[in-house]
């Protein structure tokens, strides 16, 4: 038997389809509250979009603890073998706009929530380990060029590539992102990575660094130009449907998860600074060891309830797991929850698919649509009131810091364009082939030649190859090129 039709009030509904008018012809009469009320929520649906990664899709899940990992964290969720943990996670495209075709070359988006015990862990990371630029001053200016130009409202590769080319350390990340990578198949046949460095700290107080990596158990996949192209017109949605579509028919998707652990000393020494985003630290100097696996088995009931309320944040850690010095990140720890906020409300924490496992307990109250404000309990500390108590065994450990205090860049081997080189070298010869074409295709649109000189210069010094044979590709002479750029 159907429900029966109620106001937002809860007052039965007797007429959803005519209006109260004077006569059949009308007017409507101010009394008809119910279509007021109708048109007036209708009004507001719309809250502002993510200000990056508008464009997404989300569903639940679970990690299981294969490995207990005690002897590095004393985070819950990586104690005591075969522990599980709810999870949801959200993919998504960084740049283009909420109903943005999904199949665009972009970095993908990769947010984790784990509802531990011990409050909500956000894993917030991309499907690459880098990131364009590593001082969050730059990152409004990045964005901005790769958004629309404030006078033609289009996308162009001229703001795009002139970002890149006076970036310099962006060259690892643009080589990413102009690879096979920038265009996965799926979002379950792409892997996620925290990208920058996490602290782990375990219950004797040792701390070690930690970088993520979540693999793929469906592979690695990627689609070609001309299919994106092609599916991009076809079926804008075409991510969040082949996610959707596999949950929904018991394909569940998985991801085994490892992480690189580096000792505390050795990573303040190492030959790279961990702690610049725009970099990796080598597998072989420290091999990935298996923590566990995810799988994803659950669609989301709402989406606008599970997936676009859904507020992950980078500051979101547990006792055992805390931030590193990486100046990026320092960044982000401030602005989701600040654009969460504006973009959900001061009270976000208490929307359902927000709120942690366990029950909150703090002295902060009241603000727009609270809906758990902690009944009658003391609202104040210190009290004699037997109000909740700090937990010292959560204090964060410290870390030494050094240096004078002011605006400066990287000093620790900034060499930007090394990996770069790597990578390039790591493809085969038909993804490099991809790559140079693909370079050609959006840097050949642009028309200053002071923006495609810099940029070849970045490529030449990552791999001479890399370089000479994007030149060409422009019909570019490179050595005319390399003497512009001095
Ligand atoms: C979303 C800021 C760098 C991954 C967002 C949002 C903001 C933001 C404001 C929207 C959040 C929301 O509305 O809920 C920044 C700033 C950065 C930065 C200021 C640098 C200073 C990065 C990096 C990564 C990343 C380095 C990956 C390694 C993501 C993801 C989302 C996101 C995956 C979407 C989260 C979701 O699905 O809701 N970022 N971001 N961001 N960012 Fe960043």
């Amino acid at each position: 038997m159907s429900k029966k039709l109620t106001t937002s009030t809860g007052q039965p509904w007797a007429d959803n389809q005519h209006s109260q008018t004077a006569g059949p012809r009308g007017p409507v009469l101010m009394q008809d509250y119910d279509l007021m009320e109708k048109l007036a929520h209708f009004d507001r649906e719309r809250i502002p979009e993510r200000v990056v990664h508008a464009k997404g899709a989300g569903a639940k899940g679970e990690f299981v603890l294969e490995n207990d990992m005690s002897k590095y964290t004393k985070a819950d969720l990586f104690n005591g073998v075969g522990k599980t943990t709810p999870i949801i996670i959200r993919f998504s495209q960084v740049a283009g706009e909420k109903g943005y075709p999904d199949t665009v070359r972009d970095v993908r988006g990769y947010a984790l929530k784990f509802y531990t015990q011990e409050g909500n862990y956000d894993i917030v990371g991309n499907n690459t380990p880098v990131f364009f630029v590593n001082d969050p001053l730059k990152f409004p200016d990045f964005i901005h060029s790769q958004k629309r130009d404030p006078k033609t409202n289009r996308r162009t590769q001229e703001m795009q590539w002139d970002f890149w080319a006076h970036s310099p350390e962006s060259i690892h990340q643009v080589t990413y992102l102009m690879g096979d990578r920038g265009l996965p198949a799926s979002y379950r046949e792409m892997n996620g990575y925290g990208s920058h460095t996490y602290k782990w700290v375990n219950k004797d107080g040792e701390q070690f660094w930690v970088k993520y990596h979540f693999i793929s158990n469906q592979g690695v996949k990627n689609m070609s130009e001309a299919q994106a192209g092609k599916l991009a017109g076809e079926n804008p949605d075409f991510l969040q449907d082949d996610l959707f579509d596999a949950i929904e028919s018991k394909n569940y998707p998985s991801w085994n998860v490892y992480v690189q652990i580096i000792p505390y000393e050795d990573g303040l020494n190492y030959k790279w600074d961990i702690f610049d985003v725009t970099k990796v630290v080598s597998h072989k100097d420290y091999p990935l060891i298996k923590v566990g696996k995810y799988t994803l088995n659950e669609n989301p009931t709402n989406n606008f309830t599970d997936v676009e309320e859904a507020a992950f944040s980078p500051a979101n850690f547990v006792p055992g797991i805390e931030p590193s010095p990486d100046k990026l990140l320092q960044g982000r720890l401030f602005s989701y929850k600040d654009t969460q906020r504006y973009r959900l409300g001061v009270n976000f924490e208490d929307l359902p698919i927000n709120k942690p496992l366990n029950e909150v307990h703090n002295y902060q109250r009241d603000g727009y649509m609270k809906s758990d404000n902690q009944g009658s309990e003391v609202n104040y500390e210190p009290n004699g009131q037997n109000g909740p108590k700090e937990d010292l065994s959560a204090s964060v450990s410290g870390y030494s810091v050094e240096g004078t205090a002011g605006n400066q860049p990287y000093a620790h081997n900034v060499d930007y364009s090394a990996q770069a080189g790597d990578l390039y070298r790591l493809m085969s010869d038909d993804e490099k082939d991809r790559l140079i074409n693909t370079i050609a295709g959006g840097l050949g649109q642009v028309d200053s030649m002071e923006i495609k000189t810099l940029e070849v210069n970045q490529m030449y010094a990552a791999d001479k190859e890399y370089g000479k044979r994007v030149a060409k590709a422009l019909n570019l002479d490179i050595n005319e090129v390399l003497q512009l750029n001095n």
